[in-house]
């Protein structure tokens, strides 16, 4: 029997089309959902901004897909995770928010067979230092060598995942962490996992790349079972796709990296800050 609240949408966001690989994850996991995805491609990237400005900009966000009567927030953005809008927003709202930097924190921990891992993210995650507490609070007896990749974005979000220069990008940040002989990588940035071809054939098959994609859509089924709130419906959910900017990239990058449930999107500008 499905309640009131659990034929409201999920709502997801993130800063551009990385989120869309949390996206694709949790269709895969819950095909009967609504889903409202916004990519704030107008404003990417976010790794290079300030605290403040990622804070106000998920806020602003996150308001706009609770005025959509969502019935769970996803932040699809591990810089935006990283900030204090999580915590503000579990005041601000009476809707349970999952961020993606736990759930890729425990499976990594998880994962580890030597207690070394990695942590790729944007200037914004690595130096919030957002990982490590979260590290830290799993009690697990493992270190952590962080990396910031911040031209990693700008190849995702021109569609760029196989490039020479892109190998080259990725040898400069990859190379050190190597070094250091971790066993176990965390795709600390949802536009990463689609450089994961990249990234592994850098890093060596031996190490295992953790997208906090999966253990995200698994959290998110867990939420909604134990909250009473899974849409239990036969017909397949709709999934609504929002930019705030208007250019075409979004649809084509859409469609490339989550597949055909990307059927179109909704422009949604901001008027107040760009
Ligand atoms: N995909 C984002 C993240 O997970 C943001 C990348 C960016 O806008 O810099 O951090």
């Amino acid at each position: 029997m499905v309640t009131e609240r659990g034929r409201r949408p999920i709502g997801m966001f993130d800063s551009g089309v990385g989120g869309l690989t949390v996206a694709r994850s949790v269709i895969d996991v819950l095909p009967h959902e609504d889903l409202i995805y916004f990519g704030d491609t107008a404003r990417c990237p976010y790794g290079p901004r300030s605290h403040d400005e990622v804070r106000d900009f998920a806020l602003d966000i996150m308001d706009l897909l609770v005025a959509e009567d969502v019935k769970l927030l996803v932040v699809a953005c591990n810089s935006a995770a990283s900030t204090t809008a999580i915590a503000e927003a579990r005041e601000r709202y009476d809707v349970p928010i999952i961020s993606v930097i736990e759930p890729g924190v425990r499976a990594a921990v998880a994962a580890t067979r030597n207690r070394r891992i990695g942590l790729l993210g944007t200037e914004r995650t690595v130096g919030s230092g957002a990982y490590d507490d979260a590290l830290g609070h799993t009690k697990a007896n493992v270190e952590m060598f962080s990396r910031a990749c911040p031209r990693f974005v700008e190849f995702v979000e021109r569609g760029d995942t196989a490039s020479a220069e892109l190998l080259e990008a990725a040898h400069e940040y990859l190379d050190p962490l190597k070094d250091r002989g971790v066993d176990t990588v965390i795709l600390g940035c949802t536009h990463y996992p689609l450089l994961a071809g990249v990234i592994q054939f850098v890093m060596g098959e031996d190490v295992v790349l953790i997208s906090s994609a999966e253990a995200t859509a698994t959290e998110v089924y867990a939420r909604l079972v134990t909250d009473g709130m899974l849409n239990d419906r036969e017909t397949l959910g709709v999934h609504r796709f929002i930019s705030s900017s208007a250019e075409a990239t979004f649809g084509e990058l859409g469609e490339r990296f989550l597949g055909p449930e990307f059927k179109a999107f909704e422009h949604r500008p901001w008027s107040v800050r760009t």
